[in-house]
């Protein structure tokens, strides 16, 4: 071989890897809307909950509202055949995920499925360690269009390797599938994995309470405040197509209204994917209301992608700001107390800068018209001092339009 061909050889195989090393790009220009079963279900998946929750999904407003993704999260499987292909627990899905998969699309809807980067799931069903490629052609010819890829039982296992291996198989298998990384922020995902991931979880799980700890012996899952706070920091990471994910919504499973509506907002002002995790099928009025206001997932869906920041904290009554397209800002007042909460906002004196995405409100030249998105009502503009009352663990929630 002369070194003419040696070196085309070279470039042609560094040109292989390097068309190979990509995700899919444009599934997630703004974050992922869904729902995710292992919230409020567990392990107790079946497919007569997935296809029902499908139904409700269309039923109750919320395809409309823009969910889009049904995900199945871990014990559907059943074993591996004898030449490696996964199958899923044939009592549970007695006609296989191929029809499952296609009674979500009648829907006009997406199917989302789970496994794990490790040899087996959390809840100890065989992971996908070792049968990457293999795993991704299956979910592929089944029509799977997301994937959530959890962390469990992966010791000694290289976070970066083991997301980008299944990355890669994604991608070699043809089929566009937004994939959702879990490895709980252990290693930081935020700092290298924009381009193997659409999204990938920042903290460890959700617990269904305003602000506890919850101790599972060994490990902790987290109230919606704990969550908030381990945000901090990691605006700069997200972006439109690489989404830092605070964990499913808990709306709907147990919270207060004024908890449940604070919750939304806040995952709405962190540009946050918004999974819900509740039974569609069985919602109040108010968790309907709640996960289908179009105006506060507008601030969510807003095309610019920034993610949203605290602006000042005063006695755990905390301000936060979400630059939006066209001039426009989200604001959300967050009454973290155990009592209501006096706001007086004199905008004209307040100076709120996002030094990392490069905005200013600039409210001493700029005079905004004022909408709140929980009443749905215009109530004037930033020229006046905002005087309102939050209630406990409840949030006012507004959108800024400046005035031409
Ligand atoms: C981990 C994940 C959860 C869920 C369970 C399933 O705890 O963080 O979101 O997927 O595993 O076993």
């Amino acid at each position: 071989m002369n070194s003419k061909t040696s070196c085309l050889g070279i470039f042609i195989f560094l040109f292989g890897i390097l068309i190979q090393a990509q995700k899919f790009e444009k599934l997630a220009l703004t974050p992922p809307m869904g729902w995710n079963s292992w919230n409020k279900f567990g392990c107790e998946v079946n497919e007569e909950l997935i296809r029902s929750i499908a139904d409700a999904m269309v039923e109750s407003g919320m395809k409309d509202a823009g969910y889009e993704y049904i995900v199945i999260d871990d014990c559907w499987q059943g074993g591996r055949d004898s030449l490696g292909f996964i199958y899923p627990d044939s009592a549970k899905f007695p006609n296989g995920m191929k029809a499952l998969a296609d009674y979500v699309h009648s829907k006009g809807l997406k199917l989302g499925i789970y496994s794990d980067a490790g040899t087996k799931t959390c809840a100890g069903y065989p992971g996908s360690r070792g049968y990457e490629y293999q795993d991704a052609l299956q979910y592929a010819l089944w029509g799977i269009d997301y994937l959530k890829y959890d962390w469990c039982n992966t010791e000694n296992i290289n976070p970066i390797g083991a997301y980008s291996t299944m990355r890669d198989a994604l991608y070699k298998a043809g089929r566009p599938i937004l994939f959702s990384m879990c490895e709980w922020g252990t290693s930081k995902p935020w700092e290298w994995a924009k381009d193997i991931a659409h999204m990938w979880r920042t903290t460890g799980d959700i617990f269904i309470c305003w602000d506890c700890k919850h101790d599972h012996g060994g490990w902790y899952s987290w109230g919606v405040m704990k969550i908030l706070d381990m945000q901090e920091g990691l605006r700069q990471y997200a972006g439109p197509g690489h989404w830092n994910d605070p964990d499913m919504l808990e709306v709907g499973n147990g919270l207060s209204v004024n908890e449940d509506r604070a919750h939304f907002s806040m995952w709405a002002m962190l540009a946050a994917p918004l999974i819900a995790g509740n039974d569609l099928r069985n919602m109040s009025k108010e968790t309907v209301e709640i996960l289908t206001n179009q105006e506060v997932i507008a601030v969510n869906q807003d095309s610019l992608g920034i993610q949203g920041f605290k602006y000042n904290s005063i006695d755990s009554l905390e301000t936060w700001f979400k630059p939006l397209s066209n001039g426009e800002w989200a604001v959300c007042f967050l009454n973290r107390r155990d009592q209501p909460a006096v706001i007086k906002f004199d905008w004209k004196i307040e100076n709120v800068v996002d030094e990392i995405f490069g905005f200013e409100t600039a409210f001493n030249e700029t005079i905004y018209n004022i909408r709140n998105l929980w009443d749905k009502k215009n109530i004037g503009n930033t020229k006046r001092v905002f005087k309102a009352t939050v209630p406990s663990h409840d949030v006012i929630m507004l959108r800024l339009t400046p005035l031409k």
